[in-house]
Order: C-alpha cells, then structure tokens, then sequence
C-alpha cells in the first residue's frame, strides 16, 4: 500500500517507468536478490554452480549450454528490469508460476544439487513479493 502511494507521487514528478523501477529494484536489491544467488542466479544470472563437473566434458559442456539458455531467456542479477521477453510484469508473472509451480530450478538439478532448492519459507515469500510487485507493474502498465 505504501508503495502505491509512493510510486503514485514520484512518477508524477519523474517519469512512472524510471520511478517504479528504481522503487522495486531496491528492495529486490536488499531483500531478495541475497535470497536468490545461490539458487535462480546460478543460471538466470552472475552466480555460479559448484564446480564439481567441471571435471567431466561431457556433463560441463551440457550444463554450460544450459546455463546460457536460461540467462539468455532471463537475467536477474542486474536487478529491475530484469533482461528477458515481454513487459516486466510479464517477466515477474513467469517467475511466480515457474516458483508455484516447482518448474524451477529445472527437476535434473534439483538433484545434482540439493543446495539449489529453496525452502519452503523463502519460496513462499519469494512468490509473495513477486506477485505484490506485479500488481505495480500492471497498475503503471510497465
Ligand atoms: C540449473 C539452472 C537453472 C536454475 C538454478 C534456475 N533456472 Fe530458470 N531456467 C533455466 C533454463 C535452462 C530455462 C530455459 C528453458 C526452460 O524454460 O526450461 C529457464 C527458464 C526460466 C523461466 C522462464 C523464462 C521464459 O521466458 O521462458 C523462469 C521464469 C525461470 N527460469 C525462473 C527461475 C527461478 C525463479 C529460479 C530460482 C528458483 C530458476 N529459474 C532457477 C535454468 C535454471
């Protein structure tokens, strides 16, 4: 609510597409990009998996292709906006469907890595905060 408020005086001084961003990209900074990098950010962006198969050719060169697939289709680590296709709100909606639906982290690293999976605690807030900031995305048409 108070975000609302906020982002409705600022974009009437600023430009709303700037401001909401700005406003948005800095809790994701703060609050939940700290939650993501050992997770979505191994591929959606600058964090990296353990290196373990490095070892095997085979097995690294799937999981780099992999790897460049996924940042190619989203990269999160630069924060709001996300580089991928589509509106943000768009972007944001795929996210919270690809979290409630348990189709991310992709299933095959899910058990390579069991320090990819997040807790049931820190999803649920995860798609909370997308979801909330998707209402302000669709609301300034972004
Ligand atoms: C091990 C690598 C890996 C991890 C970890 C991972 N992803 Fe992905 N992700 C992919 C790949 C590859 C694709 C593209 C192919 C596909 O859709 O399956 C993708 C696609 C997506 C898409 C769809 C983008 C589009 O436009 O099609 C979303 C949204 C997404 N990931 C969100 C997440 C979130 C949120 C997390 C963390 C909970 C996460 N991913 C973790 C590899 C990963």
């Amino acid at each position: 609510m108070t975000h609302a408020v906020v982002v409705g005086n600022l974009s009437t001084t600023y430009g709303a597409e700037t401001q909401v961003f700005k406003v948005i990209n800095d809790k994701y900074l703060s609050q939940i990009k700290p939650l993501i990098t050992n997770t979505c950010l191994s591929c959606h962006g600058e964090g990296k998996l353990s290196p373990w198969y490095r070892n095997f050719p085979f097995v690294r060169g799937y999981i780099d292709n992999h790897i460049s697939r996924a940042k190619e289709k989203l990269e999160m680590s630069q924060g709001v906006p996300f580089k991928g296709k589509g509106k943000q709100s768009d972007i944001f909606w795929s996210i919270t469907q690809s979290l409630e639906n348990d189709r991310m982290p992709p299933f095959n690293f899910n058990i390579m890595h069991r320090d990819l999976k997040l807790s049931n605690v820190t999803k649920l807030k995860l798609i909370n905060w997308f979801k909330q900031k998707r209402l302000i995305l669709l609301k300034e048409d972004l």
